[in-house]
Order: C-alpha cells, then sequence, then structure tokens
C-alpha cells in the first residue's frame, strides 16, 4: 500500500479520537468522517508509527445513524468532527469513548447526559483573519492546517456570531486596516474574538502594533447590534499560533462582560476561563453541587478553579471554600467576584500551582472537619497534583474531565485510596467528538 492508493474497507470502531478504524489484512487504518459498521471507499495520505491514515472518498455502505450535515460548511471548515452523526448516537458514541479509556476500571459509566437542542450553544467564538486574493478571510483554521477557511454563519454559534462576522467585514473596508499574513509575518489584523451571553458582548480585535484604526466606528457599530459591548486590543507579535500575548488594552465600554448563572454574578474577561456551553454546564454544575454536599459545616477545596464560579456556588450553599488557580488574572477577577457576591467570609481565592499548595492548604484545615476536593483541570489531567490529591484524606473527591486519556492516568492513581463511585459523560461540545466526564470517588 503506498499514498494515494484507493482501498475500500469496513469500520470495526471509532478510536478515542473519534477517527474510524478498520484493517485490510494486518494492516490497521484510520480515517474521520466515518461511523462504526460503514463501508468506505477512501486514499491512503500517510504511513505513521505502523497505522495507516486515509481520507474519505465515498461511503459505500451508509450507517442507520449517516445523517447530512446542517451546515454548509462542514466539507471545508473541518471543525466538527460529528455533524454527520445523528444526535442520538453521537452521545452513545460519547458513552462508548469514556468506556474504551475507562476500561480499567470496571465501573459502570452512566448514559451520556445531552442537549435538548444540540446547536447554537458556543458563547464563546475566535476568528481567525486573513487573506486570498486580496479578498479578506474571516473564519477559522481548516482542521489540522494553517489555511483560513471565510465562515460567515457557524451553527455552533446562534445569530449573533453571523452579525459579529458581517460587522469585522464591514470594519476591515471601512478601516482598511491591514490584514496579517501567516508565512511573511506581515500586517496588522490576526484574530477577532468574542464572548457572548444575553446579547452582552466582549470583543477583542488582536494586532500586532498599538494602533487600531477607526475604533470609534467598531465600537458604535457594535452597540447599534448588542446590548452591551466591550472592546479590548491585545497586541500580539508572537511568532506562534496563541491567540493573545499578556498585552490587553480596553479601548470603550465595560470593564468585563456580566451574567448571572445559577444565581451568582459573574464576570468574565477576555481571557479568563469560562466554559463554553452554558445549557449543559448548568446541568453539570447543579450535579456537582449535589456530589460536593456544599453546607454549613463542610470545607471544600476547589483546584484549577478559574474565575471561581464552583467556589461561589459552594459558597452559597454555606460551605467554607479555598480555591487555587496559576492563571493571575482569573484570581483577581475571582476575588471581584467574591466581594461582589457578598461571600468574602466563606471563600479565600489563593494564586498558585495546584502541585505545590495543595498539601499545605490541606494542613490547615481543621483535622476532623468533613472535607471535599473539586478538580477541574486542563486537558494534560491533573499531573503532579494526582498523588497529593490521593494521599489527601478527604472524604470526597469530584473530578470534571475534559479529556477521557488524562482522566484514566489520574484515575489510577487516586484508586489507590480512592474508590470510584459513579461516571457520567456530558455533552459539553455537541458535533464534535469532544466529551467532559464527571467522576465521583469516596475515600476507602
Ligand atoms: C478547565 S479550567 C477550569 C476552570 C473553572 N473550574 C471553571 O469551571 O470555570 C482549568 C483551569 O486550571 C488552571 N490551571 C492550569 N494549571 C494549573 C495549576 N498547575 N495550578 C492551578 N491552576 C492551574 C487554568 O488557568 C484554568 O483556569
Amino acid at each position: 500500500m503506498k499514498v494515494k492508493d484507493i482501498v475500500e474497507f469496513d469500520i470495526s470502531y471509532l478510536n478515542e479520537d473519534g477517527r474510524g478504524v478498520g484493517h485490510l489484512g494486518s494492516q490497521k487504518l484510520v480515517i474521520p468522517d466515518v461511523i462504526e459498521g460503514e463501508r468506505v471507499s477512501a486514499v491512503i495520505t500517510s504511513f505513521y508509527d505502523g497505522v495507516t491514515f486515509a481520507k474519505l472518498l465515498k461511503v459505500i455502505k451508509p450507517s442507520e445513524f449517516r445523517v447530512k450535515p446542517k451546515c454548509p460548511y462542514n466539507d471545508i471548515c473541518g471543525g466538527c468532527n460529528f455533524q454527520h452523526i445523528d444526535y442520538q448516537k453521537q452521545l452513545y458514541i460519547k458513552h462508548d469513548l469514556v468506556k474504551y479509556a475507562l476500561s480499567d476500571f470496571n465501573v459502570k459509566i452512566d448514559d451520556t447526559v445531552g442537549v435538548y437542542y444540540p446547536f447554537k450553544y458556543r458563547n464563546k467564538l475566535h476568528f481567525v483573519i486573513g487573506q486570498k486574493d486580496k479578498k479578506p478571510l474571516i473564519g477559522f483554521f481548516k482542521g489540522g492546517t494553517k489555511q483560513i477557511v471565510d465562515i460567515p454563519k457557524c451553527i455552533l454559534h446562534d445569530d449573533w456570531a453571523e452579525k459579529l462576522y458581517n460587522i469585522v467585514a464591514e470594519y476591515i473596508k471601512v478601516s482598511k486596516i491591514s490584514i496579517y499574513d501567516i508565512d511573511s509575518q506581515e500586517g496588522a489584523l490576526r484574530y477577532v474574538t468574542a464572548r457572548h451571553i444575553d446579547n452582552n458582548i466582549i470583543v477583542t480585535m488582536v494586532i500586532t502594533n498599538n494602533f487600531l484604526p477607526k475604533s470609534e466606528w467598531l465600537y458604535k457599530t457594535l452597540k447599534e447590534e448588542f446590548k452591551k459591548v466591550s472592546l479590548y486590543l491585545n497586541i500580539n507579535n508572537r511568532m506562534d499560533s496563541k491567540v493573545y500575548s499578556e498585552d490587553f488594552i480596553k479601548l470603550n465600554g465595560d470593564w468585563n462582560l456580566q451574567a448571572k448563572i445559577m444565581g451568582v454574578d459573574i464576570e468574565v474577561s477576555p481571557s479568563s476561563f469560562l466554559q463554553v456551553n452554558l445549557p449543559i454546564m448548568n446541568k453539570i454544575y447543579k450535579r456537582i453541587i449535589d456530589y460536593t454536599d456544599a453546607k454549613e459545616g463542610s470545607y471544600i477545596i476547589d483546584l484549577f478553579s478559574g474565575i471561581g464560579i464552583t467556589s461561589l456556588f459552594f459558597a452559597k450553599a454555606g460551605a467554607k471554600v479555598t480555591s487555587i488557580e496559576l492563571e493571575k488574572n482569573s484570581v483577581n477577577e475571582a476575588r471581584r467576584l467574591i466581594k461582589a457576591n457578598n461571600l468574602s467570609d466563606k471563600v479565600n481565592a489563593l494564586q498558585g500551582d495546584c502541585n505545590q499548595m495543595l498539601k499545605i492548604v490541606i494542613d490547615e484545615l481543621p483535622k476532623n472537619a468533613p472535607k471535599t476536593i473539586f478538580v477541574d483541570p486542563p486537558r494534560k489531567g491533573l499531573e503532579g497534583t494526582a498523588s497529593t490529591l490521593a494521599n489527601s484524606g478527604a472524604q470526597r473527591i469530584i473530578y470534571l474531565s475534559c479529556n477521557p486519556l488524562s482522566l484514566a492516568t489520574d484515575l489510577k492513581i487516586l484508586i489507590k485510596h480512592y474508590k470510584i463511585m459513579s461516571i457520567t459523560p456530558f455533552d459539553m461540545f455537541p458535533q464534535t467528538k469532544h466529551v467532559e466526564t464527571l467522576v465521583e470517588l469516596e475515600l476507602k
């Protein structure tokens, strides 16, 4: 077999990455955009580490769960991996992705908790800006490449994203701002990012210098479409693909985006972490509050706490909370929110590395008080914090994970002293391969 050969094979299963796996003789083939049970024709694209990678040409025998993608840009964008799959089937697949990743633990995985309407859920948007034949492109990187595809309407975002697309397109014409070119690294405008809640929007123009032409026009035009607008500048000369530098400058409007989530007031800056799908997140938050049993007299340690939304929930329910978060801006925001929600006597927001600070925090809490630790780490998982957590002595650990593979690594360490009580996948990212998993553990 060689690159460009055309082959036909059956898809046996979807791997941990949501891609189909099939075999021709002893050769293992991996291919995106397929469903288990399908027969496909495909072209070989590359070989790596004993695996052959292929691109779909034609579905010869389609699965009964294959549906026509709603998005007209699905083939050129590559942002959604599962749009060709019926939504209920997506939920089963995500259940199985978690089940395969956690197969060592011999624990039942609950059904995936989904949403009623699996589109228009994202509250965050990162437009990449480029140009082709002197025409601006406002869209996303085509999956796994540096090629920018123009996407005027994305079904994962509500109509606000289309409005923003039109304003950015008009802004580029009106301001005559130069467009950044990835290859030559010349030009100014690189990204336009936004967060949107309840028709309030925070927009950041990421440019290579410190002057945004026609910024007043941009602010005024945004104000005509959205209720409250905050407009920021981020000056980013980095050579890598990181969207932001540290340099944020507020140009107009309120300092942050404000919202109310399950009774607590929150504020979000352009760079702080906020879950992208609030309807499903509310379901997860309710479950977390339930599992942690937050109440008067209980102590909760909130690790990897971001701007401290969960800390506010725990404190509102009566618990004393200590949170640890690495990113300074998020901790500053967390401290503001604690004050704004009148919870200063309940929450202590600490800045630092969980790995170094967890042990100190545990030692400072009253010895016999019931303790629960909630963790919500980034994709790479707990790393060094896992063994401190395993030896923490807390009665309960509640673990929210966005990556079943790093979750599996961490659980191997935690089960030395903890018993897994339940595992529930949640569909935070419908139409994509990603899945969020909530695990409840109790001290043995
Ligand atoms: C998945 S987010 C969770 C945020 C928060 N729980 C929420 O729901 O809004 C992970 C957070 O962990 C923080 N983080 C990453 N590594 C860390 C470390 N070693 N110590 C403390 N915080 C860390 C990141 O800055 C980020 O805010």
